[in-house]
């Protein structure tokens, strides 16, 4: 029975097979040597729990709220461009699979399918992930359209003001393939992503158009032009977090990109404790990077996080089955954390506290 794909290892590896090598590597690898990339996973295992007993688990939920929000387990679908690479309903499956799930999906700026159009065909809330250009008249429209279509809140992405390097993008020549475009910026005329000359094409496409001068100043701006909440994506140092709230943020997620851009950057889950421990629960916290079992995610809230994002897992499944496909890969991993919760003695996230961690 080798077909049966039963844990993320599995779907990777399928994924893998049916994927051009451009876009598998696209889609897998980290910045520079990887070493961010290992230890978001690898941090997990370096964690031991202490379960609890006897706490009669029969009945459980894993539902809990994000932003106001109730979803039916605290796991969200991080934000991840051009997903139509990955399965030709890209995006629009995507959000299908994240609204059968009872999830929220954050839409990247840079998907291969317009914002409009994926809200259409969404049964759940849709956050927008935003990156901002050098054009901030070009941004604001982009907010304005979020808006406007229904999106519920702006994930505003900071940890990227460059692009790391990725050096399987430089070896490959990454560019969209022919067909596909960067769907949101189509109106402005920034919607294509073509090779370039011994770099990776999304690399020059950021350099040249995104705007490195992003500041916290730019979170009141963006307060300014928009009345949704604005959600702070990349922080792994404890000032800048308290920063973010500061600046009106309305909630944090901890992440380095998923390892994508300063490789070394500590591992999400090990700067997450004195995060959560500082915010002292004003805002809410989210973190991703390397959650692939049930207890990660248990971990995760153990620490203080209000709920995950998954990132690579959503390709390999859409990879290898569309929005079937991902619908599973969300399903596994709530199963798996349910499993997780009745093992360590839990019947709802808040009773998921750090003392099942052990020091
Ligand atoms: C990303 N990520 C990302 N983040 C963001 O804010 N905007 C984006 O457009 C993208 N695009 C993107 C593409 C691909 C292929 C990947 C793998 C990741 C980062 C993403 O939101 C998230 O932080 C990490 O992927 C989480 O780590 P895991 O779950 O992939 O380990
Ligand atoms: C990436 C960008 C698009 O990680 O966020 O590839």
């Amino acid at each position: 029975m080798t077909d049966v794909l039963i844990n993320f290892d599995d779907y990777q590896k399928r994924a893998r097979e049916l994927l051009d090598p451009m876009i598998y590597g696209y889609y897998a690898s980290g910045a520079q040597d990887e070493i961010t990339l290992d230890r978001n996973q690898s941090a997990y295992q370096d964690i031991f729990l202490l379960p609890r007993v006897l706490n009669d688990v029969s009945v459980r939920s894993t539902e809990t709220k994000v932003l106001g929000e109730t979803i039916s387990f605290p796991i969200m679908v991080a934000p991840m461009a051009f997903q139509g690479m990955a399965h030709s309903d890209g995006e629009l499956a995507t959000v299908r699979a994240a609204g059968a799930a009872g999830s929220i999906m954050i839409l990247s700026t840079l998907s291969t399918t317009s914002m409009e159009d994926v809200v259409a065909a969404a049964s759940g809330p849709v956050w927008f992930q935003l990156y901002v250009y050098k054009d901030r008249e070009l941004t604001e429209g982009l907010v304005k359209r979020a808006e406007a279509a229904g999106c519920k809140a702006l994930v505003l992405t900071v940890d990227a003001p460059l692009l790391g390097r990725r050096e399987a993008d430089i070896r490959n020549h990454f560019h969209l393939p022919a067909g596909m475009e960067a769907k949101n910026l189509l109106p402005a005329g920034m919607q294509r992503l073509d090779k370039a000359e011994n770099d990776s094409g999304l690399a020059s496409y950021v350099a040249s158009l995104l705007d490195p001068g992003i500041a916290w100043k730019d979170i009141e701006w963006l307060r300014s032009i928009t009345k949704l909440p604005v959600i702070v994506k990349g922080i792994l140092h404890p000032d800048d977090a308290l920063k973010a709230r500061d600046y009106g943020a309305s909630a944090i997620v901890v992440s380095n990109h998923g390892g994508r851009q300063v490789d070394t950057a500590q591992a999400t889950i090990k700067a997450l404790p004195k995060i959560t421990e500082q915010l002292n629960d004003s805002i809410e916290v989210y973190v991703d990077g390397g959650v692939r079992r049930g207890t990660d995610v248990l971990k995760a809230l153990a620490c203080g996080a209000r709920a995950v994002l998954l990132g690579r897992p959503i390709l390999w499944g859409l990879a290898v089955n569309g929005q079937a496909g991902a619908e599973a890969v969300l399903q596994l991993l709530k199963a798996d954390f349910d499993l997780a919760m009745a093992l360590c003695g839990c019947r709802s996230v808040q009773e998921i506290q750090r003392d099942l961690i052990a020091e």
